[in-house]
Parts: C-alpha cells; structure tokens; sequence
C-alpha cells in the first residue's frame, strides 16, 4: 500500500503555486456532475477562468449552487456556465474557444446503465469525446485531460493493475472508455495533440449522487444506513475495489494539465490509492463512521444478491508510473476519505447531530 504524505505533496504546490501565478482559463465538461463540480471549485479557488458546460443528463444544479456557495462570489464571477449537449458539434467548438486546457469528464458512467443502453452510452462517452476532441484540437487547446476508467481493465485477473496490461472489457461502458483512449492516442499521433487520460478507481465524496439505481455504492450506502433502509451487497461482498477519494482525482487532474514533464503527455495514468477494500469491509466502515449519528446503526447487517453482471471482482491500482511522472501522491486513503464526505453525506440527508 502506498504511503500517505501529510499536506500537499511537493508536485501540487509547485502547480497550483504556477497556476496562481500565471492564471489559466479551463474548460471543465460534466460540471454539474461529481468530480466535475470539484474540478471547477478548485479551479476557481485557484483564481482561474472556468468555463463548465453540462446538460443535466445525470448532473444537478444543485452541485453548481453548492460550488457557487462554497467559494463565494467574488470567485463565481470567473465562473460561465454552458447547459448543452456534447453530441452537437457546434457546442464543442463554441465551448473550447480560446481555452488553455480542457478537463473533459462529461459521459454517462456506469456499467448496468451501459448494459440496459448501450446506444446512450456511446453517444455521450464515445461521439460526444470525438466531437470535443476535434474541437479540442481545431481551438489550439494546450492539452486535454480526460477521464478514462479501471474498468478498462477488463477481464485482467493481475493486481495490482499496471497501465500497460489491460484484458477484454466486460461492458458497453467499458469498450467506451477504452475507444476514448485509442482516440487520444492517434490524435498525438497523427496531429501532435497533447491529452492524457486518468484512468480513475471508484472515486468517492462529497456531491456523489445518492440517488437511483446507477447510483455508486459509497453513497447509495450511505443514504441507505441514514434512511433506516436496507443495504444490499452484490455477491459474496469479497468483491474489492481501490476507493479513491475525490481530491486525489482533483490533484491528478491539476497535475495532468500542468507537467512540463514531455515524457508525462500522451499517456494513461491510474488515479487511485494502491489500496484494496472489500465490500464487506466497506459496508463495516461505513456502518461504524455513520453509527457515531445513529447508535442503531452498530448491528445492521447487510442483504446479500446476486453478482451484478459486468462487474470486476477484484480491482487495485498500481499508482507507480502517476507518481513517478506526474509527481502524483494520494492524500487521502478510503478512511480519510470517508471523513471528510461524511459532513456532507449529514447534510444531504439532514441528519443533524455531531458525528463521532
Ligand atoms: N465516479 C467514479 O468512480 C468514476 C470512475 C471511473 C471513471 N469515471 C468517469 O469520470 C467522469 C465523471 O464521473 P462522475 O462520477 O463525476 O459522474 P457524474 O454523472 O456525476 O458526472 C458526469 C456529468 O456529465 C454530464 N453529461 C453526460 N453526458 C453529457 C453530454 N452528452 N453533454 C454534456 N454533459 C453530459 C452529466 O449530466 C453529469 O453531470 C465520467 O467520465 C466517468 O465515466 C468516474
């Protein structure tokens, strides 16, 4: 498991120190979703120029009020907001005018909705990529940084997972993914355009939506243990994942679009923690952090189902080569992680009272 480092790691402050410095505007796609409403406040936290586009497929405003709250006015006004689709190619080209870097994090994510529409999920995680990638690339964009997925991995029994070494994908979302990255490798390779992709692994935090059935397990859990419902686990609950807090994904992103490092531009990188949680022990972690608000909580116990179809079984990540060339070091492991969201999972579902 890879070491922690207390505060910032040292490549952070270097980029956010020139970023201060030398203020950028940014294209941040899926703004009102999970990490792309996060993107945006740090950007803007950072004193730069944020253009976000959405069009509230799975995002909320909700997110971009909270983000408007958080940082307050006076960094707000640097602050556009495009509601409009990516499949249209004339959005594309209007939203990345004149911007230095594109964060793109706009597509439909998960595997069950991949396999219940496969022809949605292409059209927002395949054409709506081209189309942005074209426009990318047309408006002199510096670099384009995009969320590619450990899903990619596939069937690929090796752990953890090294970049290089992926296996047949096991979904309509996964394939999406996957085609994201041969799309950024051949525009490096026929017109010189710098991306990279970040292959991220079950990120978790706050404005993670809760809600309805594609949602993620932290706070689909969360919600659950506060409502007083019943919490299911798919299969045995030995299923494991590398949680990855948000703002490890925030730094990779930030280290992404900044490196001077040549060797560090048209790659993939993996965005997690080198951790391995299983769902049993998550469903424990959670059920312990929550049950400091509701003491009722300390003898739930889950209900076991089926194993969801498309789902990995055991996922980990080999963070070695993001911190050897971008000088990424996560600083929150799933614990940490799960601290710092819990005000928020509080919040969202009114519960009150201080938390243990
Ligand atoms: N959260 C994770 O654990 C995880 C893991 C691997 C990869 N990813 C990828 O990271 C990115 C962000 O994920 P998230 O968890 O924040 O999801 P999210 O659903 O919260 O955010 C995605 C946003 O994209 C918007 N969007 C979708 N299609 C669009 C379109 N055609 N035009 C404009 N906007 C569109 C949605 O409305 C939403 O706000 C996605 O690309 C996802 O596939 C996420």
């Amino acid at each position: 498991m890879a070491p922690l480092i207390p505060g910032a790691p040292p490549a952070l402050v270097a980029a956010t120190e020139r970023l201060r410095g030398q203020p950028a505007s940014w294209l941040v796609t899926g703004s009102a979703g999970f990490i792309g409403s996060h993107l945006v406040e740090k950007l803007l936290r950072l004193g730069q120029t944020v253009v976000g586009l959405d069009n509230f497929a799975t995002g909320h405003q909700r997110n971009l009020d909270e983000v408007r709250d958080l940082v307050g006015p006076e960094q707000w006004r640097r602050h556009r907001f495009i509601e409009a689709d990516l499949c249209d190619p004339a959005v594309c080209r209007e939203a990345c005018r004149g911007v230095d870097f594109v964060l793109h994090q706009a597509a439909l994510g998960s595997v069950p909705r991949s396999l219940a529409n496969p022809l949605a999920t292409n059209a927002a995680n395949v054409d709506a990529f081209l189309n942005l990638l074209v426009a990318a690339r047309d408006a002199g964009v510096r670099r384009f940084v995009y969320a590619a997925s450990s899903s990619t991995y596939g069937d690929h029994q090796e752990l953890p997972k090294v970049e290089e070494r992926i296996g047949r994908p096991l979904s309509p979302y996964a394939v999406s993914k996957l085609v994201n990255e041969l799309y950024a490798e051949v525009f490096a390779r026929c017109y010189g355009f710098a991306s990279i992709g970040l292959r991220y692994f079950n990120v978790f935090g706050a404005r993670q939506d809760p809600e309805g059935a594609y949602a993620a397990v932290i706070p689909r859990w969360a919600r659950a243990m506060l409502l007083g419902e019943a919490v299911s686990i798919n299969g045995d609950g030995e299923t494991s994942r590398d949680f990855c807090f948000v703002d490890n994904a925030v730094q990779a992103n930030l280290l992404a679009a900044t490196t001077a490092n040549p060797e560090a531009v048209n790659q993939v990188y993996n965005v997690a923690v080198d951790d391995r949680t299983s769902l049993n022990q998550l469903f424990e972690i959670l059920r312990d952090a929550l049950a400091g608000v509701r003491p009722g909580l300390r003898d739930l116990r889950p209900v076991y189902r089926d194993f969801r179809p498309g789902d990995v079984r055991h996922s980990q990540a080999d963070i070695g080569k993001a911190r050897r060339l971008l000088g990424y070091l996560p600083t929150h492991r799933l614990a940490e992680g799960i601290r710092a969201a819990m005000p928020w999972y509080l919040a969202r579902f009114a519960v009150t009272e201080g938390v243990c």
